[in-house]
């Protein structure tokens, strides 16, 4: 896969790129649009208190490819991401209508364990959250909860996950040491280890590069294309140009509403709705 940073956008990793979609470089195969659907959302309505957050969304996550989930600040991505792995549930106030259905049974379902839920449906954060122990203990801290790997195999699935996302030459020497030590970008590569340590059927990354600039940007970017067609990721974007670099489908969520979903350069180039063509063009937002 060839995820390339475009050499004219260096602020990109920055944030939103509006208005300047027709000149983003667009490398993501935009493959895997057909096929089986991973999650589904069923009339999906939330709130907190007296506020209605999401309203009945309804939206199908294709199996193995990678989404995007755009929309303005506020229009209730994170709030959606959180509600798939039920990170929600015990927010004060929080009230749902609707469903969420993994594989095709209810993620509420009295048969689903949290604990099992989570590990199946793994999350990044928008900022590197590495746990206050050594570089190899944060890859094996989920694994090691739920039993994946025992003491004795703690170094090997460090050093598979630390390779598979790249960091491990970096690491290598000093996987006692504090991650704290490493560079933003390397602790957010480190969380994704950890996170494809307990083998997610499904990542949800919540603006990853948000916070880290460009070649840490691109290395994310080329790591989630690895990651389809075995894991369906969910990645939310503020960057359009990113969307179209990495995203094999779109969502584009407004206000709660979600507007349309569909495949990814279509959605920029022929938005079906005026309100997509609206925020793709940097238009409103
Ligand atoms: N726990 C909560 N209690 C009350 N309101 C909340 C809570 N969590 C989120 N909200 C509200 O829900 C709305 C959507 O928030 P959310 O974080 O999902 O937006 P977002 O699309 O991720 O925005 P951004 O792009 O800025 O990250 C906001 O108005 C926010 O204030
Ligand atoms: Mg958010």
């Amino acid at each position: 896969m060839s995820t390339q940073a475009d050499p004219a956008q260096p602020a990109e990793a920055a944030g939103p790129v509006r208005g300047r979609v027709d000149q983003a470089v667009v490398t993501a195969p935009h493959a895997a649009t057909a096929g089986p659907v991973a999650l589904t959302t069923a009339g999906l309505t939330l709130g907190f208190g007296t506020r209605t957050i999401l309203s009945d969304v309804c939206v199908d996550v294709r199996r193995g490819a990678v989404t995007a989930l755009i929309g303005p600040t506020g229009s209730g991505k994170t709030t959606l991401l959180r509600t798939f792995n039920r990170m929600n549930d015990r927010v004060s106030g929080y009230h749902r209508k609707g469903d969420v259905l993994l594989d095709g049974r209810s993620i509420w379902h009295p048969g689903v364990e949290v604990m099992e839920l989570r590990r199946r449906i793994g999350m990044l954060f928008q900022r590197p959250n590495p746990f206050p122990m050594s570089i190899m203990e944060n890859v094996v801290a989920g694994a090691r909860a739920h039993r994946l790997v025992g003491k004795a195999g703690m170094k090997d699935v460090a050093e598979k996950h630390l390779t598979a996302v790249g960091l491990w030459g970096a690491v290598k020497d000093r996987l006692k040491d504090s991650p704290f030590r490493l560079s933003g970008g390397q602790q957010q590569l480190l969380c994704l280890a950890r996170a494809l340590a307990v083998t997610p059927e499904v990542l949800l990354l919540d603006e990853p590069t948000s916070s880290l600039d460009p070649a840490a940007t691109q290395a994310i970017e080329e790591l989630v294309r690895t990651l389809v067609p075995d894991i369906t990721v969910i990645i939310v974007t503020h960057n359009l140009a990113q969307a179209l670099r990495v995203a094999d489908r779109t969502i584009f969520l407004n206000q709660g509403r979600m507007v349309e979903n569909g495949e990814t350069r279509q959605l920029f180039e022929h938005p079906a709705e005026e309100e997509t063509a609206h925020y793709v063009a940097g238009r409103f937002g």
